[in-house]
């Protein structure tokens, strides 16, 4: 997509706050019982990202199942939300036609139960078009919990690491994770979080595929993985993750952008986020093979 064809304009959203980084705040949209005001907003805002991240992570599920001999992979979503990189990656569903099915007349006229039961039916009928196991992982209990009672999640890690610690349910949970993923969610975890769990997951060290904007540092995430044992890629090109909420929003984190160093023009400057994708492998392969499940 060129930016030409991605426009300059800053379409607005209900929310016009934005938090101490200068992106919009959308805590409201993460936290409904159900996905159809958080697909709204996106889709309105021309959220790309998990369709861009698709790829890269179907790659990666495809590598370490050559690596370690498995078929079924354990995957780690942070910031899962309501399923959505679960839903793309499982069934033959693309990212418009996902908003969609949240946003038509017809799914607006269901109640939250009529939705649940709509989608348990679909997904349960659908082929799957690869073995994976998503494991969801959130701050939002209601998003868990929804992608949960539609089959997308085989299981949910409700937490905040960036405040709380690891308990011991949750070391449970993240002891089998053979892969981790992210779209959208660096910048509300950062470090801390992945830290933490890296340490629940050892001594294995699952491997990661993570969208990260880059109004947030690379080089953080890059010091740890690399320190952690792992071999980081950084992919050539810029992704575009979505229209900015607002032409405040834009003014703060292009601005956040010079103060890193970072030149926004041909990118950000022209309405949009913009996202690398990173992947990390673990330098030492052995460990890993050695997993049971
Ligand atoms: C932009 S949404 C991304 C959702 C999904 N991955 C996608 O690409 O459509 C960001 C998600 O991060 C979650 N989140 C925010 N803070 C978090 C935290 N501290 N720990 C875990 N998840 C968090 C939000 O609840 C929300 O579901």
């Amino acid at each position: 997509m060129t930016n030409t064809q991605q426009g300059q304009s800053a379409p607005k959203t209900e929310s016009s706050e934005l938090d101490g980084t200068g992106k919009t705040v959308f805590d409201g949209i993460y936290t409904a019982p159900d996905p159809r005001p958080y697909c709204e907003t996106m889709q309105a805002l021309d959220y790309a990202i998990p369709k861009h991240a698709q790829p890269m992570f179907s790659e990666l599920f495809q590598n370490y199942r050559e690596q370690s001999g498995k078929q079924s992979v354990r995957v780690l979503d942070l910031g899962s939300s309501y399923g959505i990189n679960a839903a793309l990656l499982q069934f033959d569903l693309e990212l418009p036609e996902l908003f969609q099915r949240y946003t038509s007349p017809e799914a607006q006229a269901l109640s939250t139960i009529e939705l649940m039961q709509r989608d348990r039916d679909d997904y349960s009928n659908q082929p799957a078009q690869q073995t994976v196991d998503m494991v969801g992982f959130d701050i939002s209990a209601p998003a868990l919990q929804y992608a949960q009672d539609v089959g997308l999640i085989v299981d949910a890690v409700q937490a905040n690491l960036e405040t709380d610690e690891v308990t011991t349910a949750q070391s449970e949970q993240l002891r089998n994770i053979n892969c981790i993923i992210s779209s959208g969610c660096i910048g509300y975890v950062t470090t801390i979080t992945l830290e933490k769990i890296i340490d629940a997951c050892a001594p294995y060290l699952p491997w990661m595929g993570h969208c990260v904007l880059r109004m947030f540092s690379l080089q953080q995430l890059t010091t740890l993985l690399q320190a952690r044992g792992y071999e980081v890629e950084i992919s050539p090109e810029l992704v575009p993750q979505r229209r900015f909420a607002s032409s405040e929003e834009q003014e703060q984190v292009v601005s956040r952008l010079f103060e890193m160093g970072i030149d926004p023009t041909g990118f950000e400057d022209q309405g949009w986020l913009y996202a690398w994708l990173i992947t990390a492998k673990p330098t030492t392969l052995e460990p890993d093979y050695t997993m049971t499940n």
